[in-house]
């Protein structure tokens, strides 16, 4: 039996796997067991902000492992104290909770939410139509694609979705008894779609007159993914609550919920809580993660390797018609294609090169931060070659 029967046989059919065994990781790039390369650009979606065994990473988790692996949130832990400090001093933001993972970030901030709710007389949450929130059913009453939600119903009540970037379907939804607005300000699984600066104009209007709480879920944009720390501050507006998760473990489980004043003595002891959340090991990569991405150079080649993909992008777009549109936000991007994206992806992969799929017609790209213009010259060559051949076709 090969590992792929192995797998097959003993898992449910929930993924379907790539066909490679890695053997190890180091920078973009992964290793595989019959000693093959592959430049990683989709970084473990978006968790591996700094590649594969960055020494930062190896030290902080060697240092911590050494000292202790787990303790329980009845002991104050340095790592989970100075990831905090990090957090929230970047952020401006006032309280934290650490989870393990996006979905119960997201999970977690729902329960916040209809606390905060009861207090003001508030009671309907609204996520975005196309988003994506997790998988527990609290993210999936945020949600409404039927591809996630399928046989899980009933969902909580008192949820609604509002259509992304459509104001009129804002304005019509949201009144005085909207609790909060869970948004992606650029949806990932929903193909790299930025929220429009009318969309944002109409909510903040709505969240003067309403006060309801805006929450930016920042799971797959944050931590300098869009050049900045967050991607909700390309677009001038600051919301009451921010989700986290993905990058801020440098590779290991760690989610976040960051809550402005508004929300902070929300919570009283006991009445929330994991016991894995905040893990010390994963937050001590999360610092060596953060410290290194926030820096000023750091961010600078980030942006600077933007602006060079989107202008090679351009003769891209030229030479061949199947590009529809190509969305940038930093290292999101979106290669939006008038066929289907998997064939594309899979012939990416056979020339080592991965790559994702989202949305039936996008090209997902989300490259380790670490990416320079090399590893985007190496994907685009790829890019093309596949592309020319599927014009001769
Ligand atoms: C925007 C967004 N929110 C939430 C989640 C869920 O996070 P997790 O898979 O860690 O539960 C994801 C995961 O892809 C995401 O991209």
């Amino acid at each position: 039996m090969n590992f792929k029967e192995k797998e097959s046989e003993l898992f449910f059919h929930t993924y379907k796997r790539l066909p490679l065994e890695v053997d190890r990781g180091e920078g973009c790039y992964l290793y595989t067991t019959d000693g093959k390369k592959y430049l990683d650009m989709f970084s473990g979606l978006a968790v591996n902000a700094l590649g594969y065994a960055h020494p930062a990473v190896i030290k902080a988790v060697d240092e911590q492992v050494r000292k202790y692996t787990h303790l329980s949130n009845f002991f104050i832990q340095q790592p989970q104290l100075q990831l905090a400090e990090r957090l929230l001093s970047l952020s401006g933001f006032d309280k934290i909770f650490f989870s393990n993972s996006g979905t119960e970030a997201i999970e977690g901030t729902i329960k916040l939410v209809r606390k905060w709710g009861k207090k003001h007389n508030k009671k309907i949450i609204f996520g975005m139509s196309n988003g994506f929130s997790g998988r527990t059913m609290g993210a999936l009453s945020l949600m409404d694609k039927e591809k996630y939600r399928d046989g899980y119903e009933p969902f909580l009540p008192n949820f609604g979705s509002i259509e992304f970037n459509s104001v009129d379907d804002l304005n019509k939804k949201v009144d005085e008894n909207t609790a909060a607005v869970f948004l992606e300000f650029i949806q990932g699984e929903g193909g790299i779609v930025g929220v429009t600066r009318e969309f944002i104009d109409a909510l903040k209007l709505l969240c003067e007159k309403f006060g309801f709480l805006i929450v930016a879920d920042e799971i797959q944009s944050g931590i300098g993914r869009t050049g900045k720390l967050f991607g909700f501050q390309h677009f001038g507006i600051t919301p009451d609550i921010i989700t986290v998760a993905k990058p801020i473990g440098g590779g290991l489980p760690v989610g976040a919920i960051i809550g402005s004043k508004k929300v902070a003595d929300v919570w009283t002891y006991g009445v929330h809580g994991t016991t894995f959340g905040g893990n010390p090991v994963a937050c001590a990569a999360g610092i060596a993660t953060i410290d290194t991405v926030m820096n000023e150079e750091f961010l600078k080649n980030v942006n600077d390797n933007t602006t060079y993909f989107v202008s090679r992008m351009e003769e891209f777009r030229i030479k061949f018609p199947v590009i529809k549109e190509v969305r940038v936000y930093g290292y999101m991007i979106g290669i939006d294609l008038t066929i289907e994206s998997a064939d594309i992806v899979d012939q990416m992969l056979q020339k080592g090169v991965l790559v994702n799929s989202t949305a039936v017609s996008v090209i997902r790209i989300l490259p380790p931060l670490i990416a320079g213009k090399q590893q985007f010259d190496e994907m685009l060559t790829v890019l093309h070659e596949v592309l020319s051949s599927q014009i001769v076709v």
